[in-house]
C-alpha cells in the first residue's frame, strides 16, 4: 500500500477504504460524524459544522452507510485486529437512537462497550438528564471465528470500563469536534503495547489518533474529506513532539503493582466480593453519613 502508510488520504471514507488491501491493519480507531442535522444549538459549546460535508442525512440512510463502511473496515483488518468505534446515544423529536442498532448488523464481533465520562456536554436541556457520556465500542475481528481473544494485560484493563476525561479543549484546536489525545493513546498502547502496528482512522478530522500513533512509534493511515482538516492534521504531526506530555501521562497510568494473578495467589482484592459483608459494610456507612437511621 504504497503512499498509504503514514499519510492521509483525501477523500469519501467509502471509496478510499475499497482502495485498501484486505488483512492490512492492526487497529482503527475512530469518531464518525453522529449525523446530528446540524441545527442542534448547544447553550454551552458552539455547534457542530464540519467545513467539507453536512452532518444530514436520514437515521435510515446514516446507518445503512455506517454498516457498509464497518464492513469495509473489518475486511481491511487484520484477524485479531480491533476497531475502536466513538459514538453515542441519540434522539430525534423523542426516538432514541443507539449505536449497538447498527453495530449488530455487521461482521465485528462487539467485544466491549466503554462509557466515557466527558463531565461536560454542550446541550443542557430538561428533556433527560444532562448527557455528558459518550461510548466506545470496542469491535473485534476473530481469529478463526474464536469470538473471545486475547487477555488484555491487567494493567491496561484495570483502567476499567469507564474512562473519564474531559473532551478537547476548542480553543487548541480549530476542528470542530477532535476528541482528546489521551483517547487514542489509552486505545494504542492498550492494544499494541511494544509492537509495530499499522493503525487507522477513517474519519481522522485533526489527526489525533494519528498523533498518538506517530508519538507511540506506530504506523497509520488517516482518511478525510476536508482539504483544511487535513493540513491542520499534517501541520500537527509535523509538530508532534509538543504534545507527547499528554501522551507520557496517560502511559503513566498503566502500571499495575501487581497482576491478577499475583493478587489471587497472595489473597489480595481482585475486584470481586468474596460475600456480601463488605457491601453491607458500605451499605451501613452510607445509612450513618445520611442520618438515614
Ligand atoms: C467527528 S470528526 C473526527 C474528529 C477527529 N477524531 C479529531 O480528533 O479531530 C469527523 C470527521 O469526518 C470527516 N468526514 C465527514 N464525512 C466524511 C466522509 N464522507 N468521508 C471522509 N471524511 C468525512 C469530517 O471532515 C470530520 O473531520
Amino acid at each position: 500500500m504504497k503512499g498509504y502508510i503514514n499519510n492521509i488520504i483525501k477523500g469519501n471514507t467509502l471509496s478510499v477504504l475499497k482502495t485498501i488491501d484486505s488483512n492490512l491493519i492492526d487497529i482503527g480507531i475512530t469518531s464518525p460524524p453522529y449525523n446530528k442535522q446540524e441545527k442542534h444549538k448547544g447553550w454551552l459549546v458552539k455547534n457542530v459544522q464540519y467545513d467539507s460535508y453536512k452532518d444530514i442525512k436520514t437515521e435510515e440512510e446514516y446507518q445503512e452507510e455506517q454498516i457498509e463502511i464497518l464492513n469495509e473496515i473489518f475486511r481491511i483488518t487484520k484477524e485479531g485486529g480491533s476497531f475502536f468505534y466513538n459514538h453515542k446515544t441519540r434522539w430525534e423529536r423523542g426516538q432514541m437512537f443507539h449505536p449497538i442498532q447498527w453495530l449488530a448488523k455487521t461482521n465485528w464481533t462487539i467485544r466491549q462497550e466503554i462509557i466515557w465520562d466527558r463531565m461536560i456536554a454542550a446541550n443542557i436541556r430538561g428533556w433527560r438528564y444532562w448527557q455528558v457520556d459518550e461510548r466506545i465500542y470496542w469491535l473485534y475481528k476473530p481469529i478463526n471465528k474464536n469470538k473471545i481473544g486475547i487477555e488484555l494485560e491487567s494493567k491496561h484493563a484495570l483502567l476499567t470500563s469507564i474512562w473519564r476525561f474531559p473532551p478537547e479543549n476548542g480553543k487548541k484546536n480549530p476542528h470542530p469536534a477532535p476528541f482528546p489525545l489521551t483517547l487514542p493513546s489509552r486505545i494504542i498502547t492498550s492494544m499494541l503495547n511494544d509492537t509495530d502496528g499499522i493503525v487507522l482512522d477513517p474519519y481522522c478530522g485533526s489527526g489525533t489518533t494519528l498523533v498518538a500513533a506517530s508519538l507511540l512509534n506506530k504506523k497509520y493511515i488517516g482518511i478525510d474529506i476536508s482539504e483544511d482538516y487535513i493540513q491542520y492534521a499534517k501541520d500537527r504531526l509535523q509538530n508532534a513532539s509538543s504534545e507527547m506530555k499528554i501522551v507520557l501521562e496517560e502511559l503513566q497510568k498503566h502500571i499495575v503493582q501487581k497482576t491478577f494473578k499475583q493478587r489471587k495467589q497472595q489473597g489480595a482484592f481482585t475486584g470481586k466480593h468474596k460475600n456480601n459483608s463488605n457491601t453491607e459494610e458500605v451499605l451501613q456507612a452510607t445509612v450513618k453519613q445520611l442520618h438515614l437511621l
